[in-house]
């Protein structure tokens, strides 16, 4: 305690040295975009599955300094160090892009492909000027192996504050989870790149080597005294998505795709525009799929869980197709609650068939809930930080919902019988 005591009343003491850092972290600050200097060292490294990912993985990241021949480097990994001589390396692909239209910042990006299924690779990515430290990641199996993965509601505001603890506790309940799937408002401004920053300071290394799906919610979007003008720049840039969305619609891009994992359909739908054209390419992903397990992902909910919300419209357009084609779960956000319905099949809980609505959030801001579909629901919650594990084995989808202080909250099990 006296220790203590010294070190506070010592830093007090010296008022010209706290002039003098006062003015070089000014002088720092002024020297770059987000306030540090341009660096040729990766940053915001990310990996996000391709549509297949036994064969294939994305990387994405950036410098803010302009650097000559952006490489990524793999081989497949081995305890030993010297899985680094069969390393090969292939050339980035570089887009400019410009934070609030001054500071340049440099978005890189490669697809591996050609990769050898249920196989961990270690992989790094940068150039001459620097490089990444080697990462891990393992690519899926081809057949239906068991895996499971995180799905996490918006995580939104506060993201380094008071979001980290909640990533952090995910990766350790789920250290080996197969990817993370976040349903939107990552950031609540989406324009802001220092919310994005906030991001990847908050997620540190996992999407590094646990690749992440992501969809945009409406705060991804930039406005206009309330109007709507499309979806941020910084999204495309920073994320490497595969492009298998309704054909012809550039607004969708990265935005709306499907990927296969295991034995499962993974379908994330931009709930922000273009619903008509989204629910056409849907029946058509659907009326061809033979995987065993369906899960769709979208921000805005079909049951609405908060306040006075409700989205007539989206469930108009979908829920008779996830009946149709049963669909057995559907994850959703932008609800800030949480709320999970029994199966449902054209509006009306059943036991035999239907499809599992989820609404969770990952942030402090918390709504209240509401009570319009409350005959279909399970299991509601507000002011609770969540996360969720879900694990497909066979005729088997094992659900879990965890507290940030890593108590069970919920759980269910979805069975194939046929
Ligand atoms: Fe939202
Ligand atoms: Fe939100």
């Amino acid at each position: 305690m006296n220790g203590l005591r010294t070190k506070i009343m010592g830093a007090r003491a010296g008022a010209g040295m706290v002039a003098f850092f006062l003015i070089f972290a000014i002088c720092v600050a002024c020297a770059g975009p987000a306030g540090t200097a341009p660096s040729s060292r990766p940053e915001r490294i990310i990996l996000n599955p391709t549509q297949n990912p036994s064969t294939s993985m994305a990387v994405t990241w950036r410098t803010t300094d302009a650097v000559k021949k952006p490489q990524a480097q793999i081989a497949v990994a081995s305890a030993s160090p010297d899985f680094i001589d069969d390393a090969v390396s292939a050339p980035a692909k570089t887009e400019t892009i410009k934070i609030d239209g001054v500071n340049p910042v440099y978005y890189h990006s490669f697809v591996f492909e050609s990769l050898k299924p249920s196989t961990l690779y270690a992989y790094r990515v940068g150039s001459p000027a620097g490089w990444s430290e080697w990462n891990h990641f393992r690519t899926a199996s081809e057949s239906a192996e068991p895996f499971s993965f995180v799905y996490l509601g918006d995580p939104q505001n506060e993201i380094e504050s008071m979001c980290s603890r909640v990533f952090r506790k995910a990766q350790m309940k789920a250290p080996d989870a197969a990817f993370w799937l976040f349903v939107g408002d990552i950031v609540n401004n989406g324009e802001n790149d220092d919310e994005w920053r906030e991001f990847y300071d908050a997620v540190g290394w996992i999407p590094r080597s646990i690749p992440m799906i992501l969809l945009p919610g409406n705060h991804e979007y930039k406005k206009t005294a309330g109007v709507s003008e499309g979806l941020t720049y910084l999204w495309r840039p920073q994320f490497t998505f595969p492009e298998n969305g309704p054909a012809g619609l550039n607004e969708l891009k990265e935005a709306s795709y499907f990927i296969d994992y295991q034995g499962a359909l993974f379908v994330t739908l931009n709930g922000n525009e273009r619903l008509e054209e989204q629910a056409k390419w849907l029946k058509k992903v659907l009326a061809d799929n033979p995987r065993k397990w369906t899960i769709v992902s979208i921000h805005q909910p079909f049951y609405s869980t908060a306040g006075n919300r409700d989205n007539p419209y989206h469930k108009m357009l979908f829920t008779d197709i996830f009946d149709k084609y049963g669909v057995d779960l559907v994850l959703q956000g932008h609800d800030h609650t949480y709320g999970r319905t029994h199966r449902v099949f054209k509006d009306k809980k059943r036991k035999d068939k239907g499809s599992v609505y989820v609404v969770t959030v990952t942030g402090p801001k918390q709504y209240k809930p509401s009570e319009l579909y409350k005959d279909l629901m399970a299991k509601t919650g507000t002011q609770t930080q969540l996360f969720q594990v879900i694990r497909i084995d066979g005729d088997k989808l094992a659900y879990e919902s965890y507290a940030v202080t890593g108590e069970l909250f919920d759980s269910f099990e979805l069975a194939k019988t046929n």
